[in-house]
């Protein structure tokens, strides 16, 4: 008898595999990731958020509290991505981005794919402190730690990728205001993230993924979205599909 890797299990192989996805098993499987969810009836019945429930402190202070769990949700984010693949394929307004800011870019994965493509593009990957002391050394990238509720480095083009379904609209307007403050003239943000369609399907299982593991993240419509980023003062905002049901939002100073 002979055995051998199914084409799903291909996907959990870890070397030269741009599409491995065992760092994100691991995370997702994590006993401190899945013990939220036993809380999540806490949330449901009286409006707490889970991660606070179980830890007395949300999701970012757990990670920057225990940095085996930091890394394993940094590599998690990290791991072989076909979104970040997709949005250099499609997306063609990068041959005229000068400085890309990549806000919550964990360590730098998505920005290395986009200036590997692009390398006339100068990157500055802007996250949490903590998570920028894990951020290896890569070419055309500057590292930069802070937080996105202070202020946002500046750039022709701010990009926030899995960030904005973390956050409620509240937050969602501090973060889009610190963009609009560090974008130059007629710069945009390129928001990628879920665009919840009507017929249903995987997203809605990360919404619930969100309402257990941030405080007020969501998924969101095409109307949400366009309220959000209107709010915020951006006037033209184009949908690009980059793949089940993942988006990406070009909105314009
Ligand atoms: C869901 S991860 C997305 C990471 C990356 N954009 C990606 O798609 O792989 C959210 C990121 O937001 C970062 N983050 C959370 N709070 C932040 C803050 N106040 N300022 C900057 N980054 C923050 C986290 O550290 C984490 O890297």
């Amino acid at each position: 008898m002979q055995y051998g890797l199914t084409p799903i299990s291909k996907l959990l192989v870890t070397e030269n595999n741009p599409y491995n996805q065992a760092p994100a098993v691991l995370l997702y499987t994590d006993p401190a990731i899945l013990a939220p969810w036993q809380q999540l009836h806490r949330h449901v019945l009286y409006g707490e958020n889970a991660v606070q429930s179980t830890y007395g402190k949300d999701l970012w202070q757990c990670l920057n509290d225990n940095p085996d769990l930091s890394k394993c949700f940094n590599a998690g984010m990290a791991s072989g991505n076909p979104v970040d693949l997709t949005v250099v394929r499609k997306y063609k307004g990068f041959k005229d981005i000068k400085t890309l800011v990549d806000v919550g870019g964990g360590i730098g994965k998505t920005l290395e794919t986009i200036i590997s493509s692009y390398p006339h593009i100068h990157g500055i990957n802007y996250d949490l402190p903590h998570v920028i002391a894990d951020a290896p050394t890569m070419p055309g990238i500057e590292h930069v730690g802070g937080s996105m509720f202070e202020s946002v480095p500046s750039g022709d083009t701010i990009f926030i990728k899995r960030i904005m379904h973390d956050w409620n609209d509240e937050n969602c307007l501090k973060i889009l205001n610190n963009c609009q403050k560090a974008l130059l003239e007629k710069g945009k943000v390129l928001i990628s993230d879920l665009v919840l369609q009507p017929s249903g399907g995987p997203p809605q299982l990360i919404d619930m993924m969100m309402m257990v593991l941030t405080d007020g993240g969501m998924e969101r419509t095409e109307e949400q979205w366009r309220k959000l980023l209107t709010t915020a003062g951006f006037s033209t905002i184009n949908f690009i599909e980059l793949l089940q049901q993942v988006w990406l939002i070009e909105a314009v100073k």
